[in-house]
């Protein structure tokens, strides 16, 4: 049996996908490169280029390599590219998804691992943030997310496919081999990483009065192998018979932009450029996780919580390529 693994040629879907092969377990990963330059997997990790929405392709992959899970990555992921271009946003993370969970259903894969976001919340009431805030997306990228964490809660209801949602707070720093590298790239750590290294224009600090210590917005940064572990156990979670739910994944601890601008000028000892620019609309002041329910449910305790060690990463990747 394999499990598949959508948008595995991106980011955190890649690292994922290395961490499940060196933990014995056979992948397949499908992504369509319309975000990714090219996959980059170790070689022996079956890849096809498709959308996920194309049912007949997926259903070949599906049926020949036996599949039983899915843990689903593939999406757009800029929230200002959504406010610009909603409709895109919405066929690609939602049309494509239900044509993704029909096929899954009708060939009984019943286990997916969705890659939800903390964009479900938009300007929380309470920090840290319990799964059980209201969702109140300030994007239709954030929108998307919600929308089909509530279309996975109605499969549950059908009995067709039980889940987990996990909400990622920022993804961030490197896996061996596995560089964060976005089309385009819209995430402070890579964005500063490249401006230290004159890759770049200085960087543009959105918002500096925010009620935060130092005005700059703050984010909860969470390793992305502490990441590729909480999936694995998502799927431990389900291949036990857990019931579809859902979980931040963060580490509780929130920084601002101007403190992650200083990590990395401590870790690759040079300045970082930057200008000062006005908020982003949609931008929320603080966003950090409560994860206690992943640590209650999952054993999911994060090894690599330290700004600069992720921060380290990163940079290490960078310039080792
Ligand atoms: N990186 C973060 O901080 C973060 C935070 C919260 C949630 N997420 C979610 O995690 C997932 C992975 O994020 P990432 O940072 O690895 O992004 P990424 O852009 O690196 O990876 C997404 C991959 O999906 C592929 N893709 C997009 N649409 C597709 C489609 N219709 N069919 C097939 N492939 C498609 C892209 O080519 C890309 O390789 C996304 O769903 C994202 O919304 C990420």
């Amino acid at each position: 049996m394999s499990i598949l693994i959508t948008g595995g040629a991106g980011y955190v879907g890649g690292a994922v996908a290395v961490h499940l092969i060196e933990q014995g377990e056979t992948v397949v990963v499908v992504d369509n490169l319309s975000r990714t330059p090219d996959s980059g997997l170790p070689d022996g990790i079956p890849f096809y280029q498709a959308d996920i929405g194309d049912r007949e392709r997926i259903t070949g992959i599906v049926q020949d390599h036996s599949v039983d899970a899915c843990l689903h990555f593939a999406g757009l992921i800029a929230v200002g590219e959504s406010v610009e271009q909603p409709s895109l946003y919405f066929e690609q993370n939602v049309s494509q998804t239900i044509e993704l969970l029909d096929v899954l259903a009708a060939h009984g894969v019943d286990k997916v691992v969705f890659s939800s976001s903390a964009a479900v919340y938009g300007e929380p009431e309470q920090v840290p943030i319990p799964e059980d805030h209201p969702h109140r997306p300030t994007s239709p990228y954030g929108s998307t997310k919600s929308i089909v964490e509530q279309i996975l809660t109605q499969y549950d209801l059908t009995e067709m496919i039980r889940s987990v949602s996990l909400r990622y707070f920022n993804a961030a720093g490197a896996a061996p081999g596995r560089v964060e590298r976005h089309v385009p790239e819209t995430h402070l750590i890579p964005l500063a990483i490249d401006a230290a290294l004159a890759l770049r224009d200085p960087l543009t600090v959105f918002g500096t009065d925010y009620g935060t210590p130092d005005g700059t917005a703050v984010r909860d940064y969470v390793h992305v192998i502490d990441l590729a572990d909480a999936h694995l156990r998502a799927l431990d979670y389900l291949r036990s018979d857990g019931t579809t739910e859902v979980f931040n994944l963060g580490n509780g601890e929130g920084y601002s932009v101007m403190q992650v601008i200083e990590s990395i000028s401590r870790v690759a000892e040079r300045e970082v450029p930057f200008a000062l620019g006005a908020r982003r609309p949609g931008d929320p002041p603080v966003l950090v996780a409560s994860a206690d329910r992943a640590r209650r449910v999952l054993g999911w305790v994060p090894q690599h919580p330290e700004l600069d060690a992720i921060v380290s990463s990163a940079w290490d990747s960078r310039i080792l390529g």
